[in-house]
């Protein structure tokens, strides 16, 4: 059985003061029985999430990774480095960084192969908007997403990817897919990896969007929903511990 995995996307938030308070209570409450849990502060702050999270098993993630090891590429943050503050994880494709920032499928794929190569484990974000639902291209454009990673990566690799499964009209909206769409895109997610020849049995996909205390114990009991990437809720701990002891649920 896949092992649950809850991952906070602090997004543009927090600073240090803030933080204190936030990590000190994850540290003593937010591990779980069964689960996995991990924060992704603002590059700024990973030291000091580390810092705090050190020997709590709740682990330490970054949103997004450059797709460069070293060298003249100012303004960027490699994987050596993540791995050097002690992250586990880096978010890769985020929705936001593809539509703010301009983020390739090429690009998001050369970031994976280098969070790949040093060893942390990437959290690939995938998902359709609003109109690309309505016009029921959904499938297709998160085939898409998937197939410019597959085609750029050593397959054998890919078995250590998370996918994160986040419809863009559903992120911060207060939208949730209904547990049942998101299940149907998480099966059609790992049917795509496997065709491509991924050992996608034990890929962990997280649902996005919007998930809340009141959402998570629905989306968490769908078969295919290995976890939650969440973002607004992952800013205020007791919503945070609920969806993690929701996730903790569905592992029994
Ligand atoms: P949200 O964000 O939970 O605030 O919708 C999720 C995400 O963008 O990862």
């Amino acid at each position: 059985m896949r092992r649950k995995l809850v991952v906070g996307n602090w997004k543009l938030n927090g600073n240090l003061a803030r933080n204190k308070a936030l990590l000190g209570e994850v540290r003593v409450g937010g591990f779980v029985e069964g689960v996995d849990i991990a924060v992704c502060p603002p590059f700024p702050y990973l030291q000091q999430a580390g810092d705090v999270l050190s020997g709590s098993g709740v682990l330490l993630g970054a949103q997004d990774v450059s797709a460069y090891q070293e060298g003249a590429y100012t303004g960027e943050v490699s994987g050596p480095m993540l791995v050097d503050l002690g992250c586990s994880y880096a978010i890769v494709g985020h929705s936001e960084r593809r539509s703010l920032f301009g983020e390739t499928d090429s690009r998001v794929a050369s970031k994976v192969g280098a969070a790949l190569a040093a060893g942390l484990t990437p959290i690939v974000c995938v998902g359709e908007s609003h109109s690309q639902r309505e016009h029921g291209e959904a499938e297709q454009v998160v085939a898409a997403q998937l197939e410019s990673i597959v085609a750029a990566i050593d397959i054998k690799l890919l078995d250590r990817l998370v996918v994160a499964y986040e419809p863009v009209w559903a992120i911060g909206t207060g939208l949730t897919a209904t547990p049942e769409q998101a299940q149907s895109m998480h099966v059609f997610i790992r049917r795509c990896l496997g065709r491509s020849g991924v050992d996608s049995d034990g890929v962990r996909i997280l649902y996005g969007g919007s998930v809340n205390a009141g959402n998570a114990v629905q989306l968490f009991n769908e078969k295919d929903i290995d976890g939650a990437l969440v973002g607004g809720a992952s800013l205020v701990f007791d919503g945070f511990k609920a969806i993690c002891e929701a996730a903790s649920k569905a592992s029994l």
